[in-house]
């Protein structure tokens, strides 16, 4: 038989903590991967935008947090972001929930919410 989860997804993920856990992991993820390193070692104030994904993160995975950042399309827009690059951004985001120690089936979430934004993100 099915079980259904009563847990929201922002309780998976370790509620406000956790989720400042993972996106540290992100970072860090991203900081060290070649594909999109540049990227991010090219943000003036990195701390402020690490901010501003953990607020996205809780928000959208229904935390009491606001998000005070520009949407996805505003923030990406002139970047010229490829497939691959958006790709690669999703598997270091896996990365990081696994070593965070979130479960399978959490994970398969993020990355459903994760990929349904790509229209807003890439080549936009
Ligand atoms: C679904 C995938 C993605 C999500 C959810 C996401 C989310 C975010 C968020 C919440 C911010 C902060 C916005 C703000 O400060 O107002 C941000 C900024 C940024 N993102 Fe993404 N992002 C994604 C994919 C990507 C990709 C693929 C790249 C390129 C490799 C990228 C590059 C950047 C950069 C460079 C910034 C900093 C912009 C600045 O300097 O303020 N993002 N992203």
């Amino acid at each position: 038989m099915q079980t259904v989860s009563a847990t929201t997804l922002y309780e998976r993920l370790g509620s406000h903590d956790g989720i400042a856990r993972i996106t540290r992991e992100l970072i860090k993820n991203h900081l060290s991967n070649p594909l999109v390193k540049t990227r991010y070692e090219n943000i003036k104030d990195l701390e402020r935008v690490e901010q501003r994904v953990v607020e996205f993160f809780c928000a959208g995975a229904g935390g009491p947090e606001s998000y005070s950042g520009q949407d996805m399309l505003a923030t990406h827009r002139g970047m010229n972001v490829s497939e691959q690059e958006f790709i690669t951004v999703i598997d270091d985001a896996m990365d990081a929930l696994e070593k965070c120690g979130v479960e399978p089936s959490t994970r398969t979430e993020v990355l459903a919410i994760l990929w349904s934004l790509k229209s807003d993100v890439i080549r936009v």
